[in-house]
């Protein structure tokens, strides 16, 4: 079926833009478990083969497929308003950020928008200061923002820090990866800490805020007190799943500032967005002590988050059910990766 059952209970209309991608799959799927009518706009591109299955099994669940680009701006306006959308979500990739300009015209030329959440989903970008490339992805992210005020749509931005994986310097979703089983790489000297979110409760937080007068025009920080470790901790943590030790390499802040420079798009903003995590610990160098900031744990403090031990929980059985995810070449040089153990993983799982 394509489209939400008449019967179910209605929640806002919510449209989502990247449910394809890494972080709006995870709205897709939160926004449906909550029971909205749930719109997705899918570039017309990607409506064939590799993401088929995504799509007939998002639609099996109710959601309703639109497709189209953001770019489109008279498409965007007239979809808004044929379908009455009171919520819409971008979960555009960096590439895409500044093409939000559009969809903020569209929006307010439609009018029926009560709350517009852009593709943030990372730090507050008015705090962080990243080295390049990673300010320039900032620096488009905030002129969206200011954008997005200047017209006076009410927003939401959702700052959920790090994505609950080993957090990969080169790669932009380290969840889609099981961390190391040969060595891990220790930035600086590993004492650092950020707040780790599984995908899931990004997606849950989000769905949570859109319809929260307390969220309405403000800056919503994941910021739960359980997730917040450091790479020393978090690879502690992994051997125990694995039941034994690994090698820890040290990746210092030059190493980190030199794959910066190397300007390679993304796996270079990555690097700098690194950096600014374990070197200048930009999650946690400051208080939420400005007017629009909001803490998600506070607001809702009766939702537990999913720790990171049950996330690596979830990567060791994947690893245990799909031994190919183990056994590929890890790395570039080709060097082939150990199995882990499976009575130690499942006695930690
Ligand atoms: N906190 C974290 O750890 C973390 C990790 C990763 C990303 N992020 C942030 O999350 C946000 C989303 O990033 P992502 O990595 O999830 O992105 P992604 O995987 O690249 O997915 C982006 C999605 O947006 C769609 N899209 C791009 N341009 C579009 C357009 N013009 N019209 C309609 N759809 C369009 C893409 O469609 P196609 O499939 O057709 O390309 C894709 O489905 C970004 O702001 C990023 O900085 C945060």
């Amino acid at each position: 079926m394509n489209g939400h059952s008449p019967n179910a209970w209605e929640g806002s209309r919510v449209m989502i833009v990247g449910s394809m991608g890494f972080i709006g799959g995870f709205i897709a799927e939160a926004s449906l478990e909550c029971g909205h009518p749930t719109y997705l706009l899918i570039r017309p591109e990607l409506a064939s083969l590799s993401k088929a299955s995504t799509i007939k099994s998002l639609q099996d669940r109710g959601a309703t497929t639109i497709y189209g680009s953001i770019k489109d701006q008279d498409l965007m306006e007239k979809v808004i308003r044929e379908h009455k959308i009171e919520i819409v979500i971008s979960a555009v990739g960096g590439a895409s950020i500044a093409d939000q300009v559009k969809l903020v015209n569209a929006i307010k030329a439609a009018g029926t928008v009560k709350r517009f959440l852009p593709s943030e989903f990372g730090h507050d970008i008015d705090r962080a200061d990243p080295v390049e490339p990673g300010l320039t992805m900032y620096k488009e992210k905030r002129q969206v923002r200011r954008y997005i005020e200047e017209a006076g749509i009410p927003y939401t931005y959702i700052c959920c820090n790090s994505i609950a994986a080993w957090p990969y310097h080169d790669n932009t979703h380290p969840a889609d990866v099981p961390p190391p089983l040969d060595r891990f790489q220790i930035y600086g000297d590993g004492t650092v800490k950020a707040y780790f979110v599984a995908g899931s409760d990004i997606g849950k937080f989000t769905i949570k805020s859109i319809d929260d007068n307390r969220t309405l025009n403000k800056t919503v920080h994941f910021r739960p007190p359980s997730n917040l470790l450091s790479t020393n901790e978090l690879a502690s943590l992994w051997e125990e799943k694995l039941g034994y030790k690994l090698p820890r390499v040290t990746i210092t802040e030059d190493d980190l500032l030199a794959a910066a420079r190397e300007m390679r798009i993304p796996q270079s903003i990555v690097a700098a967005i690194t950096h600014d995590i374990f070197i200048n610990s930009c999650q946690t160098n400051y208080s939420m002590d400005q007017p629009n900031d909001v803490d998600v744990c506070s607001l809702y403090p009766e939702l537990p988050f999913r720790t990171v031990d049950e996330c690596f929980n979830d990567f060791a059985v994947k690893m245990i059910s799909n031994p190919k995810l183990v056994n590929k070449p890890a790395n570039k040089n080709g060097t082939m990766m150990p199995n882990p153990k499976p009575e130690a993983l499942f006695i930690t799982a």
